[in-house]
């Protein structure tokens, strides 16, 4: 599809993450924001005059001729919002979790393969130059046997003061450690790892944060591989240091990519060096560069709901296994085509009905 003039986009859900959005395009020559949603009217501010504002999604996707949509919303809203935009035959870029569970995924890759239209779910750290130089490195490793990642911070809102919002209650978000932060660290993995065989997690029963919530506060995760490797996964938001880093052990070597400095270490044997990295752009210039670049070729780019579809495959599993009390649950069990969502821990859940994998969508 090659459009000689600014993309037609909208934003829906302008507030929180939405705002790193809204600067990211309204700095591109690129696309044009002709509208723009928020139940908040105050989230719109930021807009400038001549952008349709909207307090419903609906007239919006309904009425305004689009290219392209960013949406940012809270977890439970996305299937609909995001199938309604396919459907009137725009390309969406979505904020991750790509879903709050297995079945909403699935039925936005539906809607996807349907429609043709690109689905991409955003998530920055993939579009950063050390993880770009962390997958060219990869093959200077040999076997990876044992990979190590974490994600840790500390929302002081949440944990001081008890403001959850929507995000505390499982039925809206699907949960926090592990599908809302986990998100980023699950899809640098798979991206670096594959798909693992089998996931065993535990999301810990101690409450650290103040306020009502039903969500994990974090989670630790072992991935087996089929080749025999291993991977150890932490989530957490609710402690410090800040960090997101993995680090990958090899045959050959080691590699040791920290996001959060953009700093990559190669370490053979007892010698260790600096793995220069390639142009440090925004990562949100470089993911719009490269959705923008998909909708034209009509190639993936990262974060396609193709690759989207498998992260959500390991949280599902990931779930699952520490509902039923940390027992592995294999991947096979978790194919696209699951629907419920477990009970909580302590009781045989999740009908893991073996079927479909994600190729059958
Ligand atoms: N990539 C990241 O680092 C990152 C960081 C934070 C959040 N996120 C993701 O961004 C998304 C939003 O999270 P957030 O923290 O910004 O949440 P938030 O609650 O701060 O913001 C959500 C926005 O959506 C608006 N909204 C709610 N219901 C709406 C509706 N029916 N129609 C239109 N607007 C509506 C709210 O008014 C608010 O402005 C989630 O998917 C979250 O996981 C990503």
């Amino acid at each position: 599809m090659t459009i000689d003039r600014p993309l037609r986009w909208a934003i829906i859900g302008a507030g929180g993450m939405g705002r790193w959005h809204v600067n990211a395009l309204l700095k591109r020559t690129d696309i044009q924001v002709v509208a723009a949603c928020d139940v908040n009217p105050q989230a719109l501010d930021a807009l400038p005059e001549g952008v349709a504002r909207f307090a419903d999604w609906r007239p919006l996707v309904e009425t305004v001729e689009l290219d392209g949509a960013s949406v940012i919303l809270p977890h439970h809203l996305y299937p609909e919002v995001v199938c309604a935009l396919l459907h009137r035959g725009v390309h969406v870029l979505k904020e991750k979790a790509f879903a709050r569970s297995l079945e909403d995924a699935v039925t936005m890759c539906r809607a996807a393969k349907e429609t043709g239209r690109q689905l991409v779910v955003a998530g920055q750290h993939k579009f950063k130059a050390s993880f770009v130089a962390t997958q060219e490195h990869l093959g200077e490793l040999g076997d990876i046997f044992l990979t190590r990642a974490s994600i840790l911070y500390r929302s002081r809102a949440i944990v001081d003061e008890g403001r959850w919002g929507w995000r505390g209650t499982r039925r809206l978000s699907g949960g926090v450690a592990i599908v809302d932060s986990g998100w980023h660290i699950l899809e640098l993995v798979t991206l670096l790892r594959g798909v693992p065989d089998r996931v065993i997690a535990s999301t810990g029963q101690m409450r650290v944060s103040a306020g009502e919530y039903d969500v994990d506060e974090q989670g630790a995760l072992i991935l087996e591989y089929p080749d025999g490797g291993i991977g150890v996964v932490l989530a957490s938001f609710v402690t410090t240091p800040s960090e997101v880093r993995v680090t990958l052990h090899g045959k050959r070597a080691t590699l040791d990519a920290d996001l959060q400095a953009e700093r990559v270490t190669l370490v053979r044997g007892a010698e260790s060096q600096g793995v220069p990295l390639g142009e440090v752009t925004d990562p949100a210039v470089r993911m719009y560069d490269l959705f923008l670049e998909s909708i034209a070729t009509g190639q993936p780019s990262p974060g396609a709901w193709s690759q989207a579809v498998q992260v959500q495959r390991v949280i599902e599993a990931a779930y699952l296994s520490a509902a039923r009390g940390s027992v592995p649950v294999a991947l096979a069990e978790v194919p696209a085509a699951l629907t419920p969502y477990p009970s909580p821990r302590g009781t045989r859940s999740g009908t893991a009905a073996r079927g479909e994998g994600p190729e059958h969508l």
